[in-house]
């Protein structure tokens, strides 16, 4: 692959090129995959309704570029190195020829259970090798996969599978998780009670456990797998076809399904991967999301094998056995490009400096942020640290939406600047847009982030409901694709990201919609009302503060406190617990009921005194009571 930018005057060039002639650009990077059929027009786009098609009519499987194509080349060089929980349980590792044989094997139990092209898959599983396989094997065999996040609670489960209307379920027994171990397939069980879609589910072992499983509908996968062979042709599939669903939060409280497609999503993740890390043969990366995620897919799973790499996943947390677990691995397998959240760093850093100072981390060559803005404390002690100031430390900017990083530096090319994503990628076309929606053209500036030309992995449509798309990102600014993010861009051109403008919030790097938390704590019978905002949090980056009416205020505000974090807990998952619970007789309400959430922010942030105009609120009254009730 002859697409790697090597120094920054490249890039510059490289960069007008692709806005200058995107077509030629991308056609000249596509033609370098592996095609069934090639596409007859590289790009048919209209932002209004949104329409967007990449490499219209062409045709192509993308496991043949992520797996068969390097079989020859590289059938012995390593896929995955899989790293458990504990740290005493061996590790495994598959080179590209036994994970094409294990996709292989896995994609024939797909379709002996009945799956075909098209239809949705759910997976529900911890980072095991098999949550690779399993995507792997839907894309094989043209299914579209979901993955659902194994935090999330039974019922988030079941919107998700409701929405997909998906027909399979591939799960496990159990997951590990640091000193806990849980029971996933109850979980499943639970969220499909009442479902008539899914016909199948899959159960993966991972912890021995004696699980129910219904008659007819549930088969394990080690009893399966022995009926299969290992040859598994790919499905031709359309450029445009949907290659997997990923739900994501808004600012309502439904979760959105966000569709990628087939050969777009191809280009871009790989092109981003190599460039952006400035990945080589020999590198071993790692990048520790979770699969459950975009950062999952498009750089644990995808990115990498698309670019032949030698991709590490880890079931565990980074604080299992110590605070030291990261440091270990990287050293135990020689990491050279490592990816992580900015909170996960934030916590390492509290926890002292031991735990990173013991390991050598001398084969770091690369670092990577992504998920969150990061604070330059934690930029610096990143690269101080981790990358002993020799690693650059690339802040990458994206969305699930996106598909892939959008604005980041290059790896040791393009300049850093802490807390700086820094410049677009080829192709990546950003603008800012004043409060009255227009664009700022000046730097040193302020402003609303979005797109003003697509990419190839922008998002397709929001699954069953293309109106969905269309009002959540396109029709805020006629024309652009409206991020959601607020960004400045500085004399250089750089882009640092101040954070979202909507109602969503980002805990630890994953995406809330205030409304969805609001939902959830309303499903509590002695809640009236509640406002859910975001406050600044030292290792989560936001947290989440509820403020919440109750028919009458609570006697023992501890024991109501616990009662609707458990509702939560039940409608999303532990993941989405309150920082803070704050019971209020009102809420700060104009007169025509909107609540103003700028003031609740405020006072969340501990901010009490420069509370600006409240004269217009229905009672203002409201405003000292929940100064003084403030947490
Ligand atoms: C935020 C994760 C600042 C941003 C890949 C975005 C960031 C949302 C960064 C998307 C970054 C992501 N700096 N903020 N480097 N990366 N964000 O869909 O608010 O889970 O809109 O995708 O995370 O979150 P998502």
């Amino acid at each position: 692959m002859n697409y790697t930018i090597k120094s920054f005057e490249e890039y510059q060039q490289v960069y007008q090129e692709s806005v200058q002639n995107p077509e030629a650009f991308w056609a000249n990077i596509a033609e370098q995959f592996v095609w069934k059929k090639k596409w007859d027009k590289v790009l048919d786009w209209n932002f209004e309704e949104p329409n967007v098609k990449w490499f219209v009519n062409g045709k192509l499987n993308i496991t043949e570029n992520c797996l068969d194509r390097h079989l020859q080349s590289r059938g012995n060089k390593l896929a995955l190195i899989w790293e458990p929980n504990d740290p005493k349980e061996r590790f495994i590792r598959y080179t590209y020829r036994e994970l094409h044989e294990k996709v292989c094997q896995m994609a024939n139990v797909l379709k002996n259970n009945g799956i075909k092209k098209g239809d949705r898959v759910c997976i529900y599983l911890p980072m095991i090798p098999e949550l690779m396989i399993s995507v792997l094997a839907c894309a094989r065999i043209g299914a579209i996969h979901s993955v659902i996040f194994a935090g999330f609670s039974a019922n988030a489960i079941a919107d998700r599978v409701q929405d997909a209307q998906a027909s399979v379920i591939i799960t496990s027994d159990g997951l590990n998780r640091g000193t806990k171990q849980i029971p996933v397939k109850r979980v499943i069980d639970e969220a499909l009670e009442g479902n008539t879609s899914v016909q199948r589910v899959i159960v993966a072992e991972r912890l021995g456990w004696a699980v129910n499983m219904e008659d007819g509908r549930d088969v394990w996968l080690h009893e399966e797998l022995k009926k299969v062979d290992k040859d598994c042709p790919a499905e031709e599939m359309d450029a445009e076809d949907m290659l997997f669903v990923l739900y994501t939060s808004g600012s309502t409280g439904k979760p959105k399904g966000v569709v990628h497609t087939c050969g777009g999503y191809m280009v871009w993740s790989d092109y981003t991967f190599r460039n952006v890390f400035q990945y080589q043969e020999s590198d071993i990366y790692w990048c520790t999301a979770d699969v459950g995620w975009i950062t999952g897919h498009s750089y644990l799973v995808y990115g990498p094998l698309l670019s032949g790499a030698t991709t590490v996943m880890f079931e565990g947390i980074p604080t299992y056995p110590d605070a030291g677990r990261f440091w270990q691995i990287v050293d135990k397998f020689g990491v050279n490009i490592f990816y992580t959240a900015p909170t996960a760093i934030r916590s390492l850093m509290a926890a002292g400096l031991d735990h990173v100072l013991s390991y050598s981390l001398d084969s770091l060559k690369v670092l990577g942020s992504v998920g969150e803005p990061i604070n330059e404390e934690a930029w610096h002690w990143y690269n101080i640290h981790v990358g002993k100031e020799r690693c650059p430390v690339v802040d990458t900017w994206w969305q699930t939406e996106t598909g892939g990083i959008m604005l980041s530096a290059l790896a040791g090319i393009s300049p850093l600047k802490p807390s700086h994503a820094g410049h677009p990628l080829p192709g990546v076309q950003p603008i800012l847009i004043d409060q009255n929606g227009q664009e700022i053209k000046e730097n040193e500036v302020e402003g609303y982030l979005c797109m003003k030309f697509p990419w190839p992995g922008i998002i397709r449509t929001t699954y069953g409901d293309h109106e969905r798309c269309h009002q959540s990102y396109f029709a805020n600014y006629p024309g652009l694709y409206f991020t959601g993010d607020g960004a400045k861009r500085d004399k250089n051109g750089m882009y640092r990201i101040i954070g979202r403008v909507d109602d969503v919030i980002n805990v630890s790097g994953h995406r809330f919609g205030t409304a969805e938390i609001e939902n959830a704590i309303n499903q509590h019978k002695k809640v009236v009302e509640s406002a859910v905002v975001g406050f600044p949090h030292d290792i989560k980056g936001q947290g989440i503060y509820a403020y919440v009416i109750c028919d009458e205020l609570p006697q023992n505000p501890d024991h109501m406190r616990a009662e609707i974090i458990e509702s939560i807990v039940e409608h999303i998952g532990k993941i989405a617990k309150p920082d803070k619970i704050q019971f209020v007789s009102g809420l700060p309400k104009t007169r025509s009921g909107k609540i103003m959430r700028r003031i609740l922010r405020k006072v969340a942030e501990g901010e009490t005194t420069s509370l600006g105009d409240t004269s217009t609120l229905l009672d203002p009254n409201i405003v000292d009571e929940i100064i003084e009730g403030a947490l």
